[in-house]
């Protein structure tokens, strides 16, 4: 079983995916982190010297590696499910679970960081809130094809694997 934690910058996908691998004893693999790691850049060092389309790429080399592991927690970027066909190859080699958020709670927990996205770069305040909305009407098209949908503001391990397992 894997299991691909899916949503918006900031709605705690690795935070979760960390928690709930250690208790279901599975490897927890999170694709930002694994981009960094093979390419021994930052995102931000890859975004300004790379650009966004080299780093897509390398991210979904990344997810494409995940076949070879056949059970583990996999938090996804912001974006992945929205390039290529990463979210069929999503759905039909896994469980996606969408931690939806609003913008406001998203803008929030943005706010303090941002460091290492360089999406929103030095947004803040209403400017940071209004690139959400938008964004993210953008986005959900793709989240909201996921196998199930949780509510990401105090989600818990215990529900995902209620809705994943059926217990
Ligand atoms: C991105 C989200 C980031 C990271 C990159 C691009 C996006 O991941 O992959 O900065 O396009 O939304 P997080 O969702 O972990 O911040």
């Amino acid at each position: 079983m894997r299991i691909y934690l899916i949503g918006f910058m900031g709605c705690g996908k690795s935070s979760l995916g960390r928690r709930l691998a250690r208790r279901l004893e599975y490897p927890f693999i999170d694709i930002d982190n694994e981009v960094e790691r093979l390419s021994g850049s930052t995102i931000p060092e890859i975004f300004s010297s790379k650009g966004e389309e080299e780093f897509r790429e390398m991210e979904k080399g990344v997810l494409q590696s995940t076949l070879d592991i056949q059970k583990a927690v996999i938090a996804t970027g912001g974006g992945t499910p929205c390039y290529s066909d990463n979210m069929d190859f999503m759905l039909g080699n896994g469980i996606t679970v969408y931690l939806k958020m609003s913008p406001a709670s998203l803008s929030h927990r943005l706010e303090y960081a941002r460091r290492k996205r360089p999406l929103i770069g030095n947004m803040k305040g209403e400017r940071l809130l209004s690139f959400i909305e938008s964004k993210l009407i953008e986005r959900e098209e793709y989240y909201i094809r996921s196998h199930c949908i949780i509510k990401g503001e105090s989600v818990r391990p215990g529900q995902v694997i209620s809705l994943v397992f059926g217990y």
